[in-house]
């Protein structure tokens, strides 16, 4: 398959890059398959699978407890990553990088520790209408046990925020701004500089959900001078299961652990336990090895492409597939922001999603259809749902040729 796109050719060789990628190379349903379900997860290139094999056939052992030789190993490759992540998002040390499960884990952390420790009765924590469910869910449990309040910055009708709300939400009551970077939905990229440095100047903290952003955006948290950032792995090119946790040394240290077992403490009578430094105190129990290690492998993939020439590439594709499916009858592109991810998402008049997307599967074309964990959000656009196709550095614009075809037969049969 070629790219056919000769201005980003010249950076990249998408060719060269999905032969990297042995999980595009099969037919499904009788047909090449098409995977434009990347904001979903992405696919893993070999060097992160090689990197997992190499792990469980080489030096598979448990980290920071053993002395001998397998364990150091492991131990080692486990902090390079650790150390690959702080400055791959510009952090000021280490201790500012503590492994999760991925976002979602991440949000719960923040929410469940430093929520519980510092969010009081009447105090306001900031979420945004474009969030997906896992920065709501978790502050509204936050505000359910504290009986403090969720607000929400609304959404304008091209899929952006209201900025203007969003300086009358402020207040000193608000605690927490908690948004994302870019939309997993419409893929909208907010202007995060503004949002923090508003909420600063009312006394609040800032989480940025990072799940979206993370193999697109440069990421400098210095720059941004958020007070915390997640990242998933899996959206990133990287493994499922893992993320990481980025929080300012200063706010980190003050928080409680977010559970408790091995490898958090110091010591451990029954009288009291004391808790390790950071970013130990925040990762309990046996850690997933295996796929940190391997994210590592992910971050160097990214790194070597350059994000920005990622960036202006996918940026292409999106352009193209915007002009070609916003041409289909009866499509209406849901998220028209002028800054965007590789994200494109649109509902087709009279024909429901999900049989969009199952007869696109027909034709080996993956796309994820629903709310994509944004129920908010699609009420706020008065819809149930949308498809979406999201592209990552190894699509090509014959695919969204594919996509476009396959659509406009779709279509054409169903009216
Ligand atoms: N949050 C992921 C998505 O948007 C799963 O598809």
């Amino acid at each position: 398959m070629t790219s056919s796109s000769p201005a980003i050719d010249r950076k990249l060789d998408i060719d060269a890059i999905r032969k990297e990628f042995p999980v595009l190379h099969q037919q499904v349903n009788g047909r090449d398959l098409v995977y434009l379900d990347n904001a979903a997860t992405s696919q893993k290139p070999l060097k992160v699978i090689n990197a997992l094999i190499d792990y469980y056939q080489g030096y598979n052992a448990n980290i920071h407890r053993g002395i001998h030789t397998l364990a150091e190993r492991a131990t080692k490759a486990y902090e390079e990553t650790r150390h690959t992540l702080k400055r791959f998002i510009n952090a000021r040390s280490e201790q500012e990088i503590i492994f999760t499960r991925g976002v979602t884990e991440s949000i719960n952390l923040v929410a469940s520790s430093y929520g519980r420790a510092f969010i009081k009765e009447g105090d306001e924590i900031i979420v945004s209408g474009l969030e997906h469910h896992s920065n709501i869910v978790p502050w509204q449990l936050v505000c359910e046990e504290k009986k403090a309040t969720l607000k929400t910055i609304p959404v304008l009708p091209e899929g952006v925020l209201d900025l203007d709300a969003y300086r009358k939400l402020l207040s000193s009551k608000t605690k927490i701004v908690s948004v994302n970077h870019a939309s997993n939905s419409l893929g909208t990229i907010n202007p995060v500089k503004e949002i923090i440095k508003l909420a600063h100047e009312a006394g609040a903290v800032v989480l940025l959900d990072g799940a979206q952003s993370g193999a697109h955006i440069e990421i400098d948290v210095q720059d941004l001078d958020c007070d915390f950032y997640c990242l998933s792995s899996h959206k990133m090119y990287g493994p499922t299961g893992t993320g990481i946790l980025y929080g300012k040394k200063d706010l980190l240290e003050k928080m409680p652990p977010y559970q408790g077992g091995g490898e958090m403490i110091k010591e451990v009578t029954f009288e009291k336990t004391t808790y390790n430094d950071l970013p130990y105190k925040f990762e309990a129990g046996t850690p997933n090895i295996a796929d940190v290690v391997a994210y590592k492998y992910a971050v160097d993939f990214i790194n070597e492409l350059g994000r920005e020439a990622m960036a202006a590439y996918e940026h292409e594709l999106l352009s193209y597939a915007t002009e070609r499916i916003s041409k289909l009858k009866g499509v209406q592109l849901i998220g028209t922001a002028p800054e965007k991810v590789s994200v494109l998402s649109f509902t087709v008049e009279g024909i429901h999603h999900f049989d969009i997307g199952q007869m696109l599967d027909a034709r080996g074309i993956a796309v994820r259809t629903g709310h994509h964990c944004t129920q908010p959000l699609m009420t706020c656009f008065g819809i149930e749902g949308t498809v979406r196709a999201s592209f990552a550095v190894y699509n090509t614009r014959k695919e969204i040729d594919q996509l476009a075809e396959s659509l406009e037969r779709i279509i054409n049969f169903m009216k």
